[in-house]
């Protein structure tokens, strides 16, 4: 006996910065669609929440970028996600936004609950400062070369290139991304959120499901990378963390607490609490209780987030409700990882993305095409990859040759031979075989063999496992045409009309099961297949559980006598012009980016000054990679007269097995210096293409080693 429960489920905040992609669709927009309409078709009392992130350094950065006031750069993105997510039929209660007022108060009051319990520490700490553009620099505001890895583009907060987490003063060469100038550090105070003192708790907590002060067990299991990623931070040890920043854009300090003035929250602190603020502004608009849904014990917590926004949501806003004191904890955060396009990581800034709101307006009567597509490549466990052709593929073949192949002949089927009206079956027992072979299926038997494949689909949907679940409904519908195709109704309609009409029987039962289970992944084809049953559409209030609790009772789905519509096909084949339109457009994409990232000419050099540069062909004699480094190499090159160590950031590109043997050109007279404490003699020259990769310059195998270029 299944007991309904409570769910709130949030879907993390997008930030206002940009249009909505694939990867945003893929990482936490649909599951968490999926699973909201899932709970609500099995009865839970649900609230899908979500919003709009319009505070810290992504939405100050495009802003400037576009030219724009921050308030400008929301407004517009926060009307496209409403409008994209909208048509794409995500069924979010309340899709809200951070720069409402009432998150402004919310988020405020929350701060200064924990400020009057003394939860902060007041901490004067020096800071990044830009003395031309006169103001401190958000982490995100700072580049510079990473410690780590040596990559030059590293941001104050994380390097992009090796993961690593950063803090603005480990960059070596720090530039303010405002001006170009080198910060200067600053002395400022801000108040800070003691994580350490909350490592025990977190620890147990988040290994053992348990919370110390409370009975309460988190049974919930928790996807193994998401554990994994938390115990490494807690292994690490936790540090305290500013919760304030030195912006013009955000949440302010309230006011009443001194030394508040110019402070503003720092974003991950204020983003969360757009979870409650949502939640309120939902009770507000329906005359509901917020409370109860973040409160009360029995309320399952489910935050749906990508890989990047683990520790904030398992970790550090976890630890400040329960600092707080009257907040319940995630029940889980299903964190998916990334989804990468054609080969390469998705990008806003390089314009490499499947956007959302374009493919609404091109393909608006393929929306369910696009969030089976998504959901059968989803990054539960492992990064994945969007393929136009992939999607052709899985349309074509899942989608037309299979759901809406049987769908269709067990309709057209029904019509012809029982004029639309669900066939009787009088003797259920032993009439036929329903998957071939010698063994006889009785009725019953295989009513129970569909209640054991809902149940699968269910329990999958249970433990967050969408890929699974969107197997085993796939696998229904090919053992549904299995059934037709095994026992042939259009040749047995003749000789034996006996056994037709329980096969068609099952067969409607195939359909409104796939009526339901289609359901939380593809809402419009659930529709149209409830259109084909004659039945109302589902409304979410508990019809899967009362179906698989009909089920196991012996009740069908679809009743002798009830009639059904004439057929109608669910999908249509995707053409190559379609996939090949879509790859045209990155392919434009990758044309553009060629064109916009020459660098400038830069200024011109004396005919003396080039003759100053020694340039020698050379061939590489060993490599081997720096410990401890993602890019560097040492290598030892040829030059004829002599042999050079050298080392270089090419490890990224470049195998060392792989270049041994290789002509290079190396700038011979370049000042000896050291790297990462290997002396260097001189550097490779490498050309970089489109993507950033490094190719080298070589001279034709011809020429010797030692031979000078000029
Ligand atoms: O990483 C992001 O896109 C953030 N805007 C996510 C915020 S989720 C939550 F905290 F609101
Ligand atoms: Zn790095």
């Amino acid at each position: 006996m299944i007991i309904p429960r409570r769910y709130l489920i949030t879907s993390a905040l997008p930030y206002a910065n940009g249009p909505a992609h694939i990867g945003h669709l893929a990482g936490c927009i649909i599951p968490s669609d999926i699973y909201a309409r899932f709970r609500r078709l099995m009865g839970d009392e649900t609230l899908f929440i979500c919003g709009s992130d319009e505070h810290g350094a992504a939405i100050t950065l495009r802003a400037r970028k576009e030219g724009a006031t921050p308030k400008e750069v929301v407004d517009k993105y926060h009307a496209l996600f409403v409008e994209t997510f909208d048509k794409l039929n995500i069924s979010f209660d309340k899709y809200h936004r951070t720069s409402a007022p009432l998150h402004h108060r919310t988020a405020g009051q929350f701060f200064h609950d924990l400020y009057d319990k003394g939860s902060f520490i007041e901490k004067e700490t020096e800071q990044y400062y830009d003395e031309e553009a006169r103001q401190f620099l958000a982490d995100r505001y700072i580049t510079g070369t990473c410690p780590k890895c040596g990559y030059e583009g590293a941001y104050g907060d994380q390097c992009e290139s090796c993961g690593s987490a950063l803090s603005p003063t480990e960059l070596i060469h720090p530039r303010s991304t405002l001006s170009g100038a080198k910060p200067v550090l600053k002395k400022t105070k801000h108040w800070f959120f003691p994580l350490d003192k909350h490592e025990k708790w977190l620890r147990a907590w988040i290994e053992e499901g348990t919370l110390e002060g409370t009975s309460h067990h988190y049974a919930d299991e928790w996807k193994n990378h998401v554990v994994g990623q938390c115990k490494s931070w807690l292994d690490n040890g936790l540090q305290p963390r500013a919760m304030t920043r030195d912006l013009d854009w955000g949440v302010d300090v309230p006011r009443d607490i001194p030394g508040s003035e110019g402070k503003k929250l720092y974003v991950w602190m204020d983003a969360p609490i757009g979870y409650i603020s949502s939640t309120k502004q939902w009770a507000l608009d329906n005359n509901g209780d917020w409370e109860k849904w973040w409160k009360d014990e029995e309320t399952q917590l489910v935050h749906f987030i990508g890989k990047d926004n683990i520790v904030f949501h398992c970790i550090i806003f976890p630890a400040l409700l329960k600092e707080h004191g009257d907040f319940i904890l995630p029940s889980n955060v299903p964190s998916n990882q990334f989804m990468n396009l054609e080969g390469n990581k998705i990008s806003t800034s390089r314009n490499w993305a499947v956007w959302a709101h374009e493919y609404v307006e091109e393909m608006p009567d393929r929306i369910d095409e696009l969030r089976f597509y998504l959901t059968k490549i989803m990054p539960e466990h492992k990064d994945s990859e969007f393929k136009w052709s992939g999607f052709q593929e899985s349309v074509n073949t899942d989608l037309v040759n299979n759901l809406a192949n049987f769908i269709n002949r067990v309709i057209v089927l029904t019509n012809k031979y029982y004029k639309g009206v669900v066939p009787e079956v009088d003797d259920l027992d032993e009439i036929f075989s329903a998957r071939g072979g010698d063994e006889i299926s009785t009725h019953e038997g295989e009513m129970l063999d569909l209640f054991d494949r809902i149940d699968a689909v269910n329990g999958y949907l249970r433990k967050y496992e969408f890929r699974n679940a969107l197997q085993e409904l796939l696998d229904l519908s090919a053992a549904g045409n299995q059934l037709l195709q095994f026992n042939e109704p259009w040749k047995q309609i003749k000789e034996r009309p006996e056994v037709v009409a329980p096969v068609i029987h099952l067969a409607l039962q195939y359909v409104a099961a796939l009526g339901l289970l289609t359901r939380p992944f593809m809402p419009d084809t659930s529709d149209r297949i409830m259109d084909l049953l004659n039945k109302p559409h589902l409304r979410e209030d508990g019809e899967l559980l009362r179906a698989t609790n009909d089920l196991a009772e012996g009740l069908h789905l679809v009743k002798a006598g009830e009639r059904v519509s004439a057929p109608k096909h669910l999908f249509t084949r995707i053409e190559d012009e379609v996939v090949e339109r879509q790859m045209q457009k990155l392919h434009d994409t990758l044309e553009a980016n060629k064109s916009t990232q020459y660098e400038p000419v830069k200024d011109t050099l004396s005919y003396d000054d080039f003759t100053k540069l020694d340039l020698r062909a050379g061939t590489i004699l060993e490599a081997e990679r720096v410990p401890k480094t993602d890019k560097l190499l040492k290598l030892t090159i040829d030059l004829g007269f002599e042999q050079r160590q050298v080392v270089s950031g090419i490890a990224a590109d470049h195998d060392p097995s792989d270049i041994v043997g290789k002509k290079i050109t190396l700038l011979a007279n370049l000042a000896p210096r050291k790297i990462r404490g290997i002396e260097s003699n001189g550097m490779i020259l490498m050309a970089q293409d489109a993507n950033g990769k490094l190719h080298f310059v070589s001279p034709e195998a011809s020429c010797e080693n030692g031979a000078t270029i000029s």
